[in-house]
């Protein structure tokens, strides 16, 4: 994928900007490299954080839609107004302890004799021991990949066993009173027990105007198709990225050509999908598989004939589908109406057939 060397990534500007005291630590994100910035989105998390003092905020979204890209441009935009921030991925780390004693450590570190360390004990890696830092400190607290701490073949937002104690921290973090943010970067949405108040779930959805540019950037043709192939693909700039590559090889960077293919083109967007749906319940994949069958959007008011499970199974199933941003509700003035992308209904056909 072509590097815009001119542009610097969001985290280039972030190591330009090394606070002088320590404070950040950036070590685990990803080095992502953006075209622009989703100003509103960015609005309403500066807002929400600042103004609102929102203690947990989860940004939602597809596998590619550019969460990661979005904290990267919203960290140099905030850091003044925290004395810490702190990005931990949740793929390096077996268990919650471990997480927190790597953000202890970085607060505390073991061997400083500062007068942190006399308040709290860096061993003693508890809930209340990081909440007394919350508190004691204007911390943003980053946790990405929050997905991986939920089930796979079980409903959106269901804990692993082992990884249970993470509803309890999230609770606390909610309910408890201090002046620090949690920001959470999931493919999947947490239920947080309590948190209503406290919590905001901003849902990220395709970005025409980084399509754009990344489909200009890769010099492909017939602009005037530009935006039918964006919209198929979701707006998802992972995977455009993705069918970008198959244009120029296989059509010699022709968006009409690519286009005239009969059927939606997958290609490397296959195995990214199969993991999606490796972790659906039994329950969303016949929700996908049927929605997929369905000429139109959806009315879930109306008992539907084809459907092999119970009306309740039918919302319970969309509803843990919408936590997975896979499902889309429009409103309408008859009411509100669902629907999937037409690369998870492709690649929901495809797999039903090769079921049966
Ligand atoms: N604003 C943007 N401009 C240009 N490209 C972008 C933008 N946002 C995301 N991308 C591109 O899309 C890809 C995916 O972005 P990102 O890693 O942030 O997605 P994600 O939602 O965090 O995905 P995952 O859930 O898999 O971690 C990146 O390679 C990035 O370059
Ligand atoms: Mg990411």
């Amino acid at each position: 994928m072509p590097k815009n060397k001119s542009s610097p990534t969001p985290t280039d500007q972030n190591q330009n900007d090394t606070n002088p005291e320590n404070n950040y630590d950036l070590s685990e994100a990803p080095d992502l490299y953006s075209l622009c910035d989703r100003h509103t989105e960015l609005t309403t998390l500066k807002q929400s954080i600042l103004q609102n003092h929102t203690r947990i905020i989860t940004i939602l979204g597809l596998t590619g839609i550019g969460k990661s890209v979005l904290a990267l441009q919203l960290i140099p935009q905030i850091k003044d107004k925290f004395d810490y921030i702190i990005w931990r991925n949740i793929d390096n780390y077996s268990t919650l302890e471990s997480m927190q004693t790597s953000i202890i450590n970085f607060l505390s570190p073991p061997d400083s004799s500062s007068q942190k360390t006399a308040d709290f004990s860096p061993a003693k890696t508890t809930n209340n021991q990081l909440i007394n830092y919350l508190r004691k400190y204007r911390c943003l607290l980053i946790f990405d990949n929050l997905q991986e701490i939920f089930a796979s073949g079980e409903l959106a937002g269901t804990y692993l066993p082992d990884h249970e104690n993470y509803g309890k921290l999230f609770k606390q973090i909610a309910t408890s009173s201090h002046q620090s943010c949690l920001l959470l970067l999931s493919q999947e949405e947490p239920k947080i027990e309590l948190g209503n108040h406290y919590c905001h779930t901003l849902k990220i959805h395709g970005f025409l105007e980084a399509c754009k540019m990344l489909l200009q950037e890769r010099n492909l043709t017939d602009e005037d198709r530009w935006l039918e192939l964006i919209n198929l693909y979701g707006g998802n700039p992972l995977w455009l990225n993705i069918i970008a590559d198959a244009i120029e090889d296989l059509c010699d960077a022709s968006v009409a050509q690519f286009l005239s293919c009969s059927t939606l083109y997958l290609g490397d967007l296959e195995p990214i999908l199969e993991r999606i749906f490796q972790r659906l319940s039994e329950l969303e994949k016949q929700v996908i598989f049927w929605i997929a069958n369905q000429e139109t959007t959806v009315d879930i008011s109306i008992t539907p004939a084809d459907f092999p499970h119970s009306h309740s199974d039918l919302w319970k199933g969309i509803q843990s589908l919408k936590r997975r941003c896979l499902v889309e509700k429009i409103m309408e003035t008859e009411g509100s109406f669902f629907t999937i992308q037409p690369v998870v209904k492709s690649f929901g056909k495809m797999l039903l057939a090769s079921e049966q």
